[in-house]
């Protein structure tokens, strides 16, 4: 065995960034929930008295959490006057839910995730998978969270215009239904930007719906949009002008059939639009930051998902557009193409 030393030390040197990264998801957790981001944000420097003062909380757990995120890099320290910073721009990201930037979401997925890790271990031996409904409640609320801000800044601004004709039928009054919808974040987006049209989200886990009907009451959606708990191959209804997967269909045991029941659920000239992680084909051409998050997500959450499901593919959420289209166009249709992109996200369009 000839280690190179020099290269060992490289690793070691970005492993240990890497438990830093562990304990600071842990952390902008606490900071989230305490609300210290918010009470930093557009604040200027302060001090940890201050900021404890501010939160209700104890100054000397505070300045360990300040120092720990000085050295993070999330916020800045000034050793002069003692004082902590958040920057305008890490507040965007941290302390503003409404900004397409917020990472609050993905940290509390993350946290939340990695309460599972024996059964995921478990998984790895047995091959059964760990159902969604097996997770802790903080996965779904922080999936919620994390993709919002995407859907609101982007669904329809640019992925339903991205699509053929679809969007002059959303404004004129159509048929839609979002399949795994869970807290309904697209769902409510949709409807609230299309009142002429009605909505009806469908997911097979019981609480998520309860939570995605709650959500739509204080949107004051309930007029056109209302949520039932229905399986990816058994939802209810018939002539649907758009089905919509947002970022499910790879979650599900059988895409295929899945993709099948979209077919027969379809208006004859109906439109599917399916959002999938972004991805490319090649396992080489995803091995960049977006990708370890997906494939890492993937191999907590969305494979076992599947796995634990009927037929069990297991897509993963790092896919890519070709096997998709394989699925899509083996269950019977016969139009398929990107619609849009984004750095995060696929926008397809499949077509009877
Ligand atoms: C990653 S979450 C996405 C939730 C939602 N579409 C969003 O974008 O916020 C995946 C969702 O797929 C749902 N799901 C998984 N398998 C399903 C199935 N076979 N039928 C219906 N829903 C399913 C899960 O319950 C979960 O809510």
């Amino acid at each position: 065995m000839a280690v190179d030393e020099a290269v060992l030390m490289e690793f070691v040197g970005k492993a240990v960034g890497d438990l830093g990264s562990a304990l600071t998801a842990g952390l902008v957790v606490v900071g989230d929930k305490l609300g210290l981001y918010k009470a930093m944000a557009h604040a200027g420097p302060m001090t940890s008295i201050e900021l404890a003062a501010k939160t209700g909380t104890t100054e000397r757990m505070v300045r360990e959490w300040l120092n720990g995120q000085a050295a993070s890099g999330y916020i800045t320290y000034d050793a002069a006057t003692q004082r902590y910073e958040l920057p305008d721009e890490q507040a965007e990201a941290l302390a503003n839910d409404d900004s397409p930037a917020c990472v609050l979401g993905g940290f509390q997925m993350i946290v939340s995730t990695l309460r599972a890790e024996s059964k995921i271990t478990d998984a790895f031996r047995s091959g059964a998978g760990v159902g969604w409904h097996e997770h802790d409640p903080g996965v779904f609320e922080g999936v919620e969270r994390f993709f919002r801000p995407g859907y609101a800044a982007n669904l329809v601004q640019s992925w339903i215009p991205s699509l053929d004709g679809v969007e002059d039928k959303l404004r004129a009054g159509a048929r839609v239904a979002d399949v795994g919808c869970g807290h309904g974040a697209s769902t409510i987006v949709m409807a609230k930007a299309y009142p002429n049209s009605t909505f009806v989200g469908f997911d097979y886990h019981g609480p998520s719906i309860d939570e995605a009907r709650k959500r739509a009451a204080e949107a004051g959606v309930t007029d056109n949009c209302t949520f039932e708990v229905a399986a990816a191959k058994d939802y209810p209804g018939h002539d649907y002008d758009l089905v919509a997967h947002f970022d499910c269909l790879h979650d599900m045991g059988d895409p295929r059939g899945a993709s099948e029941h979209v077919l027969q659920s379809l208006a004859p000239d109906g439109t599917w639009m399916i959002v999938e992680p972004f991805a490319n084909d090649d396992v080489t051409d995803n091995l960049n930051p977006v990708g370890r998050v997906y494939y890492s997500a993937s191999t907590f959450i969305c494979t076992p998902t599947s796995l634990a499901q009927e037929v069990g593919t297991a897509l993963g959420a790092q896919a890519g557009e070709a096997r998709l289209r394989d699925v899509i166009t083996d269950a019977g249709f016969t139009r398929f193409r990107r619609a849009t992109e984004t750095p995060f996200n696929l926008v397809l369009e499949a077509r009877p």
